[in-house]
């Protein structure tokens, strides 16, 4: 099946604009850029597409906006704003930015609703439950204590009884096991699959109150069916991966570049977001697909990576504790930062950010192996060779053991990220994929310090200097074009310095940080 994929649509969740943008965001942020850019170089540019933006309805955003005195609207364009102003900031390669309250979005979950509707698969029923008037929010069963009152403010709450519509997700159970069952890799990392198949096997799935009345909740898409509803936050979230890229004929055909079997359609989500994108997400289709919809399938791959803590905590506004991107980057550079970011968490994992390992890592690893390899190799051009990079083919040239073993590790080197070349199954080990690179980086340093170019020059053994830096000159190249998609402007530099007629030094691309400072 992998053989016939030549193109590669990567998502990441659409972010909340009730809060301000912090780590969280901007880490699958940079992951699905890294694997976009990536993929462009594996299958070239205009087959990757790369989607990001913002979810804008719901209860908490509706919140937000009354207590800034704004209408919703306002809200959510001011702090829309906000996330497309982070987009810049990191680099981001992304081909478009969805929002849910723009009428592409609203008019595909309308048509979405109207063919559910139409199958039975969306039906009206009475929700029942115990609701906190003053907090207004439902509490299940499981939460409350023998006196009825709200777990968060404590006042009385009641039980009322209102007509909602739902969604089949109990329908769908059985198919959505076996589907999980026959691609292993639609669930990802191995164990939060397990994860879910386990609460599929253990728990009967419930049917999914879809709508919220409007006199209680009026910021979300009207159900077109019914005067009186807004449809679900989730629901409508959900659809953007649809909405963003393609559209609904009269004939219940989706059209779009992106959906199509030799796709790899592959969303990037954190871990809390897990159960609706693999489990209410693909059901969602499946319903399609039963409704007589053509053109859509389940997704390739949901990938969950791990959480972020401050200080071993979680993160969270009250406890002040929040990383914030715009701060970081202007600090150390957006390279620093997206280099961190995917070096000192292996991708699925949870971990840990602190000003200090950021600058640890920054000073060994970019200043010390990095920054030195270019400003070493860059200097003994200009002085050795007048800035002329030698002329000489290193496929042809005989080389001692470790520059042999240097020459043998320029290739590629695409296991770690694996992904749709045909060969390899996906793994997303960023951090794995990085360390690889540095091994090539270190070899080459060590290679400088066991060589001792400086005698090679006093002893007039030319052809030796010329070999080992032409080589050198090679593991740049080689390494310039493998963190590209971590660290597009890194590369970039490397690349630009290289090019130039005659080579200079320059100044060092990562200058030491002594200590933490803010400016
Ligand atoms: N709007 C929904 C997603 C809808 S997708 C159809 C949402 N938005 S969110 O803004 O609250 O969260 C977006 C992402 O940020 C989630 O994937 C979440 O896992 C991630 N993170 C939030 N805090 C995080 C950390 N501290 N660390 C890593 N990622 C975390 O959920």
């Amino acid at each position: 099946m992998k053989n016939q994929v030549n193109k590669f649509y990567v998502t990441t969740p659409i972010y909340y604009v009730n809060a301000a943008p912090h780590i969280g965001h901007s880490y699958t942020s940079i992951a699905a850029d890294t694997l976009a850019r990536y993929y462009r170089g594996v299958l070239g540019e205009k087959s990757v597409y790369f989607l990001t933006g913002t979810d804008e309805h719901g209860q908490k955003v509706q919140k937000a906006a009354e207590k800034k005195g704004l209408s919703p609207q306002e809200f959510v364009d001011e702090a829309a704003s906000d996330f497309v102003a982070l987009s810049k900031t990191l680099n981001l390669s992304n081909n478009d930015f969805i929002r849910t309250t723009e009428a592409r979005h609203i008019k595909v979950v309308g048509e979405i609703l109207e063919i559910l509707y139409e199958s039975g698969d969306i039906y009206e029923g009475k929700y029942q439950g115990w609701y906190c008037i003053p907090c207004e929010a439902f509490w299940p069963e499981s939460q409350l204590e023998d006196q009825k009152v709200c777990p968060d403010c404590k006042r009385p709450i009641v039980k009322i009884s209102e007509k909602n519509y739902f969604f089949k997700l109990s329908k769908y159970q059985d198919q959505l096991i076996s589907y999980i069952e026959k691609h292993p890799e639609f669930i990802l990392p191995d164990f939060r699959r397990n994860e879910i198949v386990s609460f599929l096997t253990l728990n009967k799935l419930e049917d999914l109150c879809i709508s919220r009345p409007k006199e209680r909740m009026s910021w979300g898409i009207p159900i077109p069916f019914s005067g009186e509803h807004v449809v679900y936050v989730w629901f409508d979230a959900l659809v953007n991966y649809l909405s963003a890229v393609g559209t609904f004929s009269k004939d219940k055909q989706y059209k779009s570049p992106w959906w199509q079997p030799q796709t790899q359609v592959v969303h990037l989500i954190g871990k809390d977001i897990l159960r609706q994108h693999a489990v209410y997400w693909p059901i969602m289709l499946m319903a399609l697909e039963t409704a007589g919809v053509k053109g859509i399938k389940i997704p390739d791959v949901v990938f969950a990576h791990g959480w972020w803590m401050t200080n071993k905590a979680k993160m969270s506004k009250s406890r002040g504790n929040v990383v914030d991107p715009q701060d970081v980057t202007e600090r150390f550079g957006v390279d620093t930062y997206r280099y961190f970011l995917l070096r000192d968490m292996p991708f699925g994992q949870d971990g840990n950010f602190s000003e200090e390992s950021l600058i640890k890592r920054f000073n060994s690893d970019l200043a010390n192996d990095l920054g030195n390899l270019v400003y070493r190799t860059l200097t003994m051009v200009e002085k050795y060779y007048q800035g002329d990079v030698p002329q000489l083919d290193i496929n042809k040239t005989k080389f001692d053991q470790s520059g042999e073993e240097i020459k043998s590790k320029l290739g590629p080197r695409r296991k770690a990220l694996g992904g749709p070349d045909p060969a390899a199954s996906y793994s997303f080990n960023f951090s794995a994929a990085l360390e690889d690179i540095w091994k090539l980086i270190n070899l080459a340093n060590r290679y400088v310090e066991e060589t001792k170019p400086w005698n090679l020059a006093k002893e007039k053994k030319d052809k030796e200097l010329a070999g080992f830096i032409r080589l050198l000159v090679e593991v740049l190249k080689a390494v310039a074009g493998e963190i590209s998609p971590f660290m597009p402007q890194t590369a970039e530099l490397i690349k630009q310095q290289l090019g130039k007629e005659k080579i200079k030094k320059t100044k060092p691309l990562f200058p030491r940080i002594e200590k933490a400072q803010k400016p």
